[in-house]
């Protein structure tokens, strides 16, 4: 087989064979092939899109490029979730002990964050003693006594899919469906779960822009992962603005807390009851959406939720009593509040540059070796819809450093207030099963 008929029968428009798809992935992984040659077959693919069969195959090709999580000797039926990113995202941290709670096991490998986008497993070492790091039979074992582990993503899983994604980044083939819908999924099978609930943010602040391509998005990995033999939806989630208030570390874990003692920002309950509803029906723990709904509901009225998010901290080393004492949380130097130059309803709050203002403080990194301040974000006050009044506080700035100009005008000019009533933008957008 020869790579250059690979290019050319793509460039045609003509559909590669498994046995084509696997000769490209294997031998770009192992360097045979080389980059010149695997940039192009990007680009062809970029233009010309793939089938569903082929989409499925780069999948698999990709998943087997690597190790694979062996998640057999956990008891029941192991629901995952993945969000394709956005700002303030706090959810992995509450809805995990929502749904352990009820009964369903969560063996969860999380990122680190880069650029405007946070990562769970930064924010989970903001909690003092926190190991992010566990042997396979530790997690195993710690999904089998309290239903749920979250730890750092290791071994050399989907190696195929890290060196593609390093070269799609630089040979503008990163925004293609059949690439993207790969790439999260070979990630998502490789880590073991049978069923998986994908959170796809559409808006501003996310990777698709409108609802239209989020929902393309969601239907080639709703597909990929069906026809593979993994139970899999889509809800499709506004990112127009940051989920919940808080935007940095230790603030978001807070603001989880917050949300597993029934209190915290609506928007990030309605997420974690939506997601959780099609994670604890996929995973048979309720006979229906509408129940498992009830149920999860029931977890957080009963603080069952946030015995098992202590059980969690406490089985993996940290602090728990950062429940109840959240000041025992890394804690920023000032706090400093911004007031409204003008009355009015919030018109827009652009989530990637509030994501921005977060990094600059330091709470997110540049480049993939920064270092982070887990103490440091902006917890904001309003939403949009919201009205405010003049002089109020439209959001706190938690810092370590004393001149923060820029980030406050960073924060002003990505708020937007007017003068005319404002509908509140609906959270979900839709549900793609
Ligand atoms: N996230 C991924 O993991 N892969 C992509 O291609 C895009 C976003």
């Amino acid at each position: 087989m020869r790579m250059v008929d690979i290019i050319e029968k793509k460039r045609d428009g003509k559909e590669l064979s498994t046995e084509e798809i696997q000769f490209f992935v294997k031998g770009y992984t192992e360097g045979t092939i080389p980059d010149y040659q695997a940039a192009s077959l990007l680009m062809a693919i970029y233009f010309q899109d793939m089938t569903e069969r082929e989409r499925t195959d780069l999948t698999l090709a990709m998943v087997e490029s690597g190790d694979t999580i062996d998640l057999s000797l956990i008891e029941g039926i192991k629901c995952d979730k993945h969000s394709t990113g956005g700002v303030g995202d706090k959810v992995t941290l509450c809805l995990s002990p929502m749904v352990a709670a009820c009964g369903v096991p969560v063996a969860k490998m999380s990122g680190r964050g880069l650029g405007h986008t946070g990562g769970t497993i930064d924010k989970l070492e903001s909690i003092p003693g926190f190991q992010v790091e566990l042997t396979s039979e530790q997690f195993i074992q710690q999904v089998n006594d309290i239903k749920m582990a979250v730890v750092s993503q290791s071994g050399n899983l989907t190696p195929a899919d890290k060196k593609i994604y390093a070269l799609r980044d630089v040979t503008g083939t990163v925004p293609s469906i059949p690439l993207i819908a790969s790439s999260i999924m070979s990630k998502k099978i490789a880590s073991g779960a049978d069923a998986i609930v994908l959170d796809v943010k559409v808006g501003e602040g996310a990777f698709m822009k409108t609802v239209k391509e989020a929902e393309e998005l969601a239907h080639a990995m709703v597909t990929i992962g069906n026809r593979v033999g993994r139970k899999t939806i889509a809800i499709l989630s506004d990112m127009s603005q940051p989920l919940g208030y808080a935007v940095g570390n230790a603030l978001e874990v807070k603001e989880a807390i917050d949300v597993l003692k029934g209190e915290g920002p609506e928007d990030v309950k309605e997420l974690c009851l939506t997601l959780g509803s099609y994670m604890v029906f996929l995973s048979g723990k309720a006979p229906s959406i509408e129940k498992a709904r009830e149920m999860l509901k029931d977890v957080l009225n009963s603080g069952k939720g946030l015995e098992t998010f202590k059980a969690f901290i406490k089985a993996q080393g940290g602090n728990t009593a950062i429940v109840d004492h959240p000041k025992l949380l890394p804690q920023a130097k000032y706090k400093i509040e911004i007031p409204a130059e003008q009355s009015g309803y919030i018109k827009k709050i652009v989530a990637n540059e509030i994501g921005v203002a977060a990094m600059l403080l330091g709470a997110g990194r540049e480049t993939k070796d920064s270092s982070i301040d887990l103490s440091v974000g902006i917890v904001l006050n309003k939403k949009v819809g919201d009205f405010v009044e003049k002089g109020e506080t439209l959001a706190t700035i938690y810092s370590n450093k004393e001149n923060i100009e820029e980030i406050k005008e960073k924060i002003y000019s990505n708020i937007l207030v007017i003068n005319d009533k404002v509908d509140k933008p609906a959270l979900i957008k839709g549900i793609i099963a």
